[in-house]
């Protein structure tokens, strides 16, 4: 299989979860994480995910990233079968599909961010003048400009989860996937980063899966999955106190 780009339209379905299942054999004990998970994410959609500590939300967005597969059920990716795929085709489908942004940075220390971002640039094979270029427009996109040369040693929160916003837009992905990428900071600064993200759905088209705890954010989305011991009890406009 080769991944190629795909003319999908806002609307059309990019995530379909059927009966989803995960399940984790621990000694005697299976844990299931995910209870038959049922759903449909169209591209251009902004959805948080939420749900008590230990519901399975980190599991799903594994699932979903194609970092992990499902014990049972299925999920296709843009009309793919992750489960038809072997690993060199799940890691293309990655990088082509998908962003990834995480509550701890996971920036490369001592690096400038410009570095940073353009690291994904060059595993996709792309020349250093360009991916130099077009990672000093992403990190323009988030408003670090004019941080291109700092290390994230001197960045503060706010702006290391900025340049590691920008590394997860920097080749262009269809869909953003971030677990609780606001855990970290306070909640003026992650304010601004649920605008940011706001901002790139509406400008760039880019589909938003937001795993967050905090009610303000998942407020802020056009719809709220909640999940309970692995199952969805929820799934539709964010309500006040769910
Ligand atoms: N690799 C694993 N091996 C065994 N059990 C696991 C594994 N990963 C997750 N689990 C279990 O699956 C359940 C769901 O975990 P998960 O991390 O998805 O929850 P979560 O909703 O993300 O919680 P939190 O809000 O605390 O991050 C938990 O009971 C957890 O202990
Ligand atoms: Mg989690």
């Amino acid at each position: 299989m080769s991944v190629e780009s795909t003319n999908l339209k806002v609307g059309d379905p990019l995530m379909v979860a059927t009966a989803l299942e995960r399940s984790f054999v621990m000694g005697d004990e299976v844990v299931r994480a995910l209870r038959g998970v049922d759903f449909v994410i169209c591209k251009g959609e902004h959805v948080a995910i939420i749900g008590p500590s230990g519901s399975g939300k980190s599991t799903l967005m594994y699932v979903l990233g194609c970092l992990d597969t499902p014990s049972g059920g299925t999920y296709s990716l843009a009309d793919y079968d992750v489960s038809e795929l072997n690993d060199d085709e799940l890691a293309a489908l990655r990088n082509r599909y998908i962003g990834f942004v995480f509550q701890s940075f996971n920036l490369i220390p001592r690096t400038t961010t410009v570095d940073n971002v353009a690291l994904p640039l060059r595993y996709a094979g792309v020349g250093v003048f360009e991916r130099r270029r077009i990672a000093k427009e992403a990190l323009e996109r988030v408003g670090l400009g004019h941080r291109l040369d700092h290390t994230p040693d001197r960045l503060s929160g706010g702006e290391r989860q900025r340049v590691a916003i920008a590394r997860a837009i920097v080749t262009k992905p269809e869909l953003l996937l971030c677990d609780e990428p606001t855990g970290n900071l306070d909640s003026r600064v992650g304010g601004e980063i649920s605008k940011l993200f706001e901002d790139l759905n509406r400008d760039l088209g880019v589909t938003l899966v937001i795993v967050t705890h905090d009610p303000a954010m998942a407020k802020r989305a056009q719809r709220n999955i909640k999940l309970v011991d692995g199952s969805v009890v929820y799934d539709g406009a964010p309500v006040e106190g769910r």
